[in-house]
């Protein structure tokens, strides 16, 4: 039995995960939550290395194929070391992106069909979704203006625009598809407004 619940942070490059993520973890400690914060591809050892062959983007050409099953590889180490005994514990389990990235950016970015991927997710997850996902969303322009004065691209910031068009649809797609999970947060908007957005979210979530 998972006692705890699972909430994932979602939204394409630039759009403020990482400081909302952060705010999201103070919030649930502040209602007594015992909170595991995480992040995808990785949260294991294992899972990190295949994250940094995923982002390097002096790889040698990844085909499609071999980069969704090594998603789901890091996934499925994620789930089985992580995820899954902290939900049985009782923690709730936060993590940063999970598959609903997959559908964005493979799905998506990279054309596979939405199938395939369903076809793995239910091999490597049984019936395990997230409980809450929070898709922060924006025009891509104002995100990849971020993502690229941050650092030098990774392997996915290097891609087209066409590529992050396609990632925000999908991401959309998925919350058109599950509304009762996805809840999609506006955040091209003050901070402030964003975090508030969240907190109206996660306190109708926690009632
Ligand atoms: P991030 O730390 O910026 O979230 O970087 C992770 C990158 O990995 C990001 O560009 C999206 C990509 N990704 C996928 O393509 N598919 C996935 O399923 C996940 C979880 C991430």
């Amino acid at each position: 039995m998972l006692h705890g619940k699972f909430i994932t942070l979602e939204g394409g490059e630039g759009v403020g995960k990482t400081t909302n993520l952060t705010f999201i973890k103070t919030y649930l400690e502040a209602h007594d939550i015992s909170v595991v914060v995480t992040r995808e591809p990785g949260g294991t050892p294992l899972a990190e290395n295949l994250r940094q062959l995923l982002l390097d983007p002096a790889s040698e050409a990844i085909s499609e194929h071999a980069e969704l099953l090594m998603i789901f590889a890091a996934r499925a180490q994620h789930l089985k070391h992580v995820i899954e005994p902290a939900l049985a514990r009782g923690d709730w389990v936060l993590s940063d992106r999970f598959t609903d990235a997959t559908y964005a950016y493979q799905g998506g970015g990279r054309n596979m069909r939405a199938s395939t991927i369903t076809a793995l997710e239910n091999l490597v997850q049984g019936t395990l979704r997230p409980d809450l996902t929070l898709l922060l969303d924006a025009p891509i322009e104002i995100g990849m203006a971020r993502a690229r004065s941050r650092s030098t691209a990774d392997r996915f910031e290097a891609e087209k625009m066409s590529f992050f068009e396609n990632v925000r649809r999908a991401y959309l797609l998925q919350a058109e598809l599950f509304p009762e999970r996805i809840k999609i947060i506006k955040a091209n908007q003050a901070l402030v407004d964003v975090q508030n957005e969240i907190i109206s979210s996660l306190s109708t979530f926690l009632r």
